[in-house]
């Protein structure tokens, strides 16, 4: 190919540099095959999601490599070129093929309690006998890290086919992967809805999760890119949904859910859980104080026409084992932990 090395870096050069690549799987190049979106430019620095209908490994190392080059022979060999593998909406990708349900936590709202939830679930299913693995795909607050005390662990990487594998830590029985495992607390703010979401597929599809029963799935809070990258990109088995008990929760617990139940999704709802149903003193664990007022679980559920599948109590131990790195549900005798048993009773029961 000619060397075109002053070319402007433009979104239509570039455009017109991949129509050079072909894939020879479907005999055509790959801007007209519609295999590029989100191409990003910078003042040396391009970025693109490849979507690919089928995850062969093959095919998209060739294509990376093939687009790579060509975008270097036409603007300049320093240009530094992020490509993102993006599976096609295909329900059943075959990636994590060994895992049989993937389900993700979510809430409308900040600081309800997802990753507690998240966390305290993934270690009562695997109590129940299951093999569990979790991910904290809150790409702009990972929280696992401090729950399951591994804040200065790094996984093992290695390279097979050219292709990075990242094996989970595991911890309580759990197989965990966070964001927070490879980036500094101040790094995640900045990030950019692509690198986000090439973020989470690194977790999902590059991890080694083997064999697994459940891949729990932290969310971020709200209806965001990645929440979308999740529900597009991955055959998710059920969404549970997290909330408080106030009124104002119920506005953004409907779009959250609304949100999965879209026909472009389709995910469907496994259940809701109350979190902070009530208060119990430590001392007291009998007593049931309900600050908030009560029957808002029941009510959600109703108006979401989807089960209540748990009420957890406000308990102050579950914020200091959190922070102490030893979840809650890892101590049998808490009230809250079997709570944690029973809605790892209800999942298993649905899948
Ligand atoms: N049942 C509970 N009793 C007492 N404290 C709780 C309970 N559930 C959650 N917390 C505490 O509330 C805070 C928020 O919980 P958590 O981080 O799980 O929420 P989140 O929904 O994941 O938040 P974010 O939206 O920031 O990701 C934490 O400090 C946590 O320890
Ligand atoms: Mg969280």
């Amino acid at each position: 190919m000619a060397n075109f090395t002053n070319m402007e870096l433009t979104k239509l050069n570039v455009i017109e540099a991949l129509r050079n690549v072909i894939s020879f799987h479907d005999s055509d190049n790959i801007i007209d095959l519609g295999m590029v979106g989100n191409i990003e430019i910078q003042e040396n620095s391009i970025s693109f999601d490849l979507v690919l209908s089928k995850n062969n490994e093959k095919a998209r190392e060739i294509l990376i490599n093939a687009a790579t080059k060509t975008l270097r022979e036409i603007f300049g060999n320093n240009l530094d070129v992020q490509i993102t593998p993006v599976l096609e909406a295909s329900k059943g990708a075959p990636s994590l093929n060994e895992v049989k349900h993937i389900i993700a936590i979510a809430s409308g709202k900040g600081g309800v309690g997802k990753s507690t939830v998240a966390a305290n679930l993934a270690i009562a299913l695997s109590r129940a006998g299951k093999k569990v693995g979790l991910v904290d795909a809150d790409i702009y607050g990972p929280s696992v890290p401090t729950m399951f005390d591994l804040v200065e662990t790094k996984p093992e990487v290695f390279e097979q086919g050219g292709k990075p594998i990242i094996i989970p830590i595991e911890k309580y029985g759990v197989k965990v992967l966070s964001i927070g495992f490879f980036v500094t607390p101040e790094q995640p703010l900045i990030w950019r809805g692509p690198m986000a979401t090439g973020a989470l597929n690194q977790l999902l599809g590059d991890g080694l999760w083997g064999k697994l029963d459940y891949l729990i799935v932290d969310l971020p809070p709200g209806t965001g890119d990645i929440q979308l990258t999740l529900a597009q990109v991955y055959k998710i088995s059920g969404a549970v949904i997290v909330t408080t008990p106030q009124k104002v929760a119920l506005a953004d617990v409907k779009r959250a859910a609304s949100m999965f139940k879209t026909k472009e999704l389709e995910i469907p709802l496994l259940g809701v859980i109350e979190n902070m149903a009530y208060f119990t003193p430590e001392d007291m664990p009998e007593k049931k104080y309900y600050i908030f007022g009560t029957g808002y679980g029941e009510q959600f559920a109703k108006e979401l026409s989807i089960p209540l599948i748990g009420k957890i109590p406000m308990v102050e131990a579950v914020a200091a084992s959190g922070d102490k790195g030893s979840p809650i549900a890892l101590d049998e005798k808490s009230p809250v932990t079997q709570a944690f048993d029973k809605i790892a009773e209800a999942v298993i029961k649905k899948f």
